[in-house]
């Protein structure tokens, strides 16, 4: 199953891919992650990723698709896989579509998660994230702010949830990203999800249009 994530920050991308995950072990590709893990270590693509995510503007397509090329020629990819993060412009939904057709394969389902432009902020500045096993959390349902459940690693905030910052990537997202909708929905590939309600509710929509291809 060749899969995309998309939706606006905070819509629960990175949450329904663990749930997807989980499920049809396909491997999880977020560019964010990716981003930040480079930035984590201080590597030329960190270096270089850096000042624009704290911006919450977007890394040059150049750049992400570059990484996003070597990732898919992987062994763990060619079963499937799940991509949360990109495409996120049309050169970038361009070029994934080239570099799949060079494999013989190509994007079968695209699901669109939609949540209300408030929730999305409050649910970015409620967002904490273990610094060891890297599971997402919303503090409002949290007792222990501090400790993850499962591993009893660190939480942390990310450095780019922060209001003007969030704000800068809803817009971003507007402009830069929205357009892509169009694009799979004239391939006839994009889904929506009504992603404002429990996660499991959200995963239950998803399951059942994964299950359809
Ligand atoms: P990226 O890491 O992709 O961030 P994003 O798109 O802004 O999305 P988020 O990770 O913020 O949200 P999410 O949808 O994953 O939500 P989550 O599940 O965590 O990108 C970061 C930066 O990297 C970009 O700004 C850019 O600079 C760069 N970048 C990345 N990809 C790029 C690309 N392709 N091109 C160029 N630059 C790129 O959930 C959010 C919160 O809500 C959590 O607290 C969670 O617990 C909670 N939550 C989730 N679902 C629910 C629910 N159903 N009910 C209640 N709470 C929920
Ligand atoms: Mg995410
Ligand atoms: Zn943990």
């Amino acid at each position: 199953m060749n899969l995309v994530i998309m939706g606006p920050p905070g819509a629960g991308k990175g949450t329904q891919a663990d749930f997807i995950k989980a499920a049809y072990k396909i491997p999880h590709i977020s560019t964010g992650d990716m981003f930040r893990e480079a930035v984590k270590n201080a590597t030329e693509l960190g270096l270089e990723a850096k000042g624009y995510m704290e911006a919450g503007k977007l890394v040059p397509d150049e750049v992400t698709i570059g990484i996003i090329k070597e990732r898919l020629g992987q062994d763990d990819c060619q079963e499937g896989f799940m991509l949360d993060g990109f495409p996120r412009t049309t050169p970038q939904a361009e070029a994934l579509d080239q570099v799949l057709a060079g494999m013989g394969r190509k994007i079968e389902v695209v699901l669109n998660i939609f949540v209300p432009r408030e929730v999305l902020l409050e649910r970015i500045l409620n967002r904490v994230t273990c610094n060891n096993c890297k599971t997402i959390y919303n503090l409002r349902f949290l007792d222990d702010h501090e400790t993850c459940a499962k591993c009893g690693g660190e939480l942390g905030y990310r450095s780019d949830d922060r209001g003007e910052i969030a704000k800068t990537r809803l817009e971003v997202y507007l402009e830069q990203t929205m357009p892509l909708l169009q694009y799979y929905q004239e391939r006839q590939v994009l889904n929506s999800v009504d992603g404002n309600r429990e996660a499991p509710e959200v995963f239950e929509e998803i399951r059942e249009i994964l299950e359809k291809i």
